[in-house]
């Protein structure tokens, strides 16, 4: 068994992060991941960084901006704290040797991006976070800090308590991709998890193949909440043929949307008359699909991004990678032609509920970046504010499991005296669509043993060893059955159909089904590669429970929450409905089922309260 004080597991700008924190309080740390660190999804970001720098700006109007991008569902104490603090963790990338693009005096220059009431995104051309994730690791080299890559953490060691908030992380089950081995790693003073979002449970995706949602099934499994996990963002840029991104920083730079009858119809057709193309993304990506349903989409399919107006100086300078992806996988020259664009999965806002230092109601067990839900975000991220919330909540989260000082926490988690029981008025229940707590443990995942809360920490990170062991073998040696592969692309197809910008009660209802049966399937899922040398056959079936688990949460949130807010467009529901349901939808792994119920929205800060006013661009 491996033995440290913290392990973080991911290695992207988050879990990167938090080592480095917690490596400077002094503890023993090792990070876990099944990448290495520079192929990590942080390094597909590509705009640049929320963070009130200059002068005329200041976090408050930074804060402001994202509880209204957030369209009222984003927590103030922990906005106000991602706004408060990253100007200092961007001070603190600059100081390690990030390559920040410049202006001409020197500084490190800021643009517009959506949403956002002044030009405070802070870049490295469009490539930023490409730089970020190398800056981060030069310091994970230089302290010395263990990385093992290419090891894939496929469950988590936790006791056993009854009611989660009783139950504590003592670490993690690892198999080595390379060797086939399974190991324990035991961790003295907390697991950070830091794997990333759950983008694969969508087939036109910005997400790498690797973003799976790990790290949320795991800790939803080990009965932690997660919250908001209907609130999907779709970005409004990406390439019709394979989901990669085009920045927003072309639109921040200045790039237009145009339809079929090249007309600019983000001001045209009054989806934002004031900012236009730089409307938050949630009014952008509608828009451009009602352009398209509407017959003004260009061969029916999308729309088009124009920079050729900005010029081949600006463009080569600041968005030169764009010009790379519309050429490579588009074979569009985006100096001389618009590229082809449309709306695509992009970003979770919700994932594993924690507080601003990222804890969890396990403890021991921590979560930041994508797969955490801090509530910074809302029903709506502003696009320039997920990579703020890597450094600031993934510095926190390190330095509060290696036992740094911090204030306590304003976000309560786990389950509240506040809280209220959910329901989803809909014929297709609960218990039908989720697998039984018996039929986890049948499959090898985290369901409680009654009985061993007695366990010592090593002992239970053993038990979890062999729980996995026994799950791994009983995949290699079935000989015939179901391929992951064909489960995945059921559940990927059905989500990109009906829980999409658009919902409707029918098509969610239809997900729900379509996700049972392909459940069901997964119960005779089986592994054709019997090798343990880079079985990627086997890391991938493994991967699709998790896929499953968590497009089950998005669709189960999305039905519940009859209302259009943010992201969530309901078409029976068309009006935000702040009378019942400024409230965060919270989902609990419970007796076999997953337990939906809601806890209030935090609106208060620090010195105001953010209330809710109607949102317009
Ligand atoms: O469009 C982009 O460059 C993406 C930025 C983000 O998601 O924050």
């Amino acid at each position: 068994m491996h033995e440290h004080d913290v392990i973080v597991v991911g290695a992207g700008g988050a879990g990167l992060r938090a080592a480095i924190a917690a490596q400077e309080e002094g503890a023993d740390v090792a990070m876990v991941t099944k990448l290495h660190p520079v192929r990590s999804h942080t390094g597909a970001a590509e705009g640049g960084i929320n963070a009130a720098l200059r002068e005329g700006d200041s976090w408050e109007d930074h804060a402001y901006d994202t509880m209204k991008g957030s369209d009222y569902l984003g927590d103030a104490p922990a906005v106000e704290t991602l706004c408060q603090d990253s100007p200092e963790e961007v001070i603190q990338l600059e100081h390690w040797g990030m390559a920040f693009s410049r202006d001409d005096d020197g500084r490190v220059s800021q643009r517009p991006f959506g949403g956002l009431s002044f030009p405070r995104t802070t870049y490295a051309g469009a490539e930023t976070g490409h730089h970020l994730l190398h800056t981060l690791y030069e310091q994970v080299v230089k302290r010395g800090i263990e990385v093992y890559d290419e090891w894939y953490v496929s469950d988590l060691a936790v006791t056993d308590a009854d009611d989660p908030e009783n139950r504590e992380c003592h670490g993690v089950v690892a198999y080595d991709i390379k060797s086939g081995e399974l190991s324990g790693f035991k961790a003295r003073d907390g697991v950070v998890l830091a794997t990333g979002g759950p983008g694969q449970v969508y087939d036109h995706t910005t997400n790498a193949v690797a973003n799976t949602g790990d790290g949320v099934a795991m800790a939803y499994r080990a009965g932690v909440p997660i919250e908001d996990m209907e609130m999907i963002q779709f970005h409004p840029t990406t390439l019709p043929s394979t989901g990669v991104l085009i920045s927003e920083g072309v639109r921040g730079e200045g790039g237009i949307l145009l339809n079929d009858d090249n007309e600019r119809f983000m001001f045209e057709h009054g989806y934002a008359n004031n900012a236009g193309e730089l409307a938050s993304r949630d009014v952008v990506s509608r828009a451009e699909l009602t352009e398209i349903n509407e017959g003004r989409g260009i061969e029916d399919e999308y729309i088009d991004l124009d920079m050729r107006h900005l010029g081949e100086e600006r463009i080569t300078d600041r968005l030169e990678n764009i010009l790379h992806l519309a050429e490579d996988f588009e074979g569009v020259d985006g100096l001389t032609e618009p590229m082809p664009v449309k709306p695509g999965q992009h970003y979770a806002m919700g994932g594993v509920e924690t507080n601003e230092h990222g804890e969890t109601c396990v403890s021991g067990l921590y979560a930041v970046g994508e797969c955490a839900c801090a509530s910074v975000h809302g029903s709506n991220r502003l696009g320039g504010n997920a990579l703020p919330e890597l450094i600031v909540f993934g510095a926190r989260a390190g330095k509060h499991a290696a036992g740094g000082e911090f204030e306590p926490a304003r976000i309560t988690v786990g389950e509240t005296g506040d809280s209220e029981i959910g329901s989803i008025d809909s014929p297709v229940q609960l218990g039908e669509v989720g697998l039984t707590r018996d039929d986890v443990a049948a499959d090898g995942g985290t369901a409680a043993a009654p009985g061993s809360s007695t366990l010592s920490p090593a002992e239970t990170v053993d038990r979890a060893v062999e729980r996995e062991r026994a799950r791994v073998d009983r995949l290699l040696n079935k000989e015939e059955g179901v391929n992951h592969a064909s489960v995945r692309a059921d559940v990927q197809k059905t989500m990109t159909q009906n829980v999409n910008v658009f919902r409707e009660e029918e098509n969610l209802k239809d997900a729900l089904a379509d996700i049972r049966v392909a459940r069901e399937r997964y119960q005779d899922v089986y592994v054709s590669d019997p090798s343990r040398t880079f079985n990627t056959d086997l890391i991938h079936t493994i991967e699709t429970r998790n896929v499953l688990d968590l497009a089950e949460a998005i669709t189960l949130g999305a039905l519940a929450r009859d209302e259009f807010r943010g992201a969530h467009w309901r078409k029976e529901h068309q009006e935000r409905k702040d009378d019942e349901w400024l409230k965060h939808t919270m989902l609990t792994w419970t007796d076999g089922e997953p337990r939906l119920w809601y806890k209030p929205v935090v609106l208060e800060g620090e010195s105001k309260t953010y209330e809710p006013k109607s949102r317009s661009y």
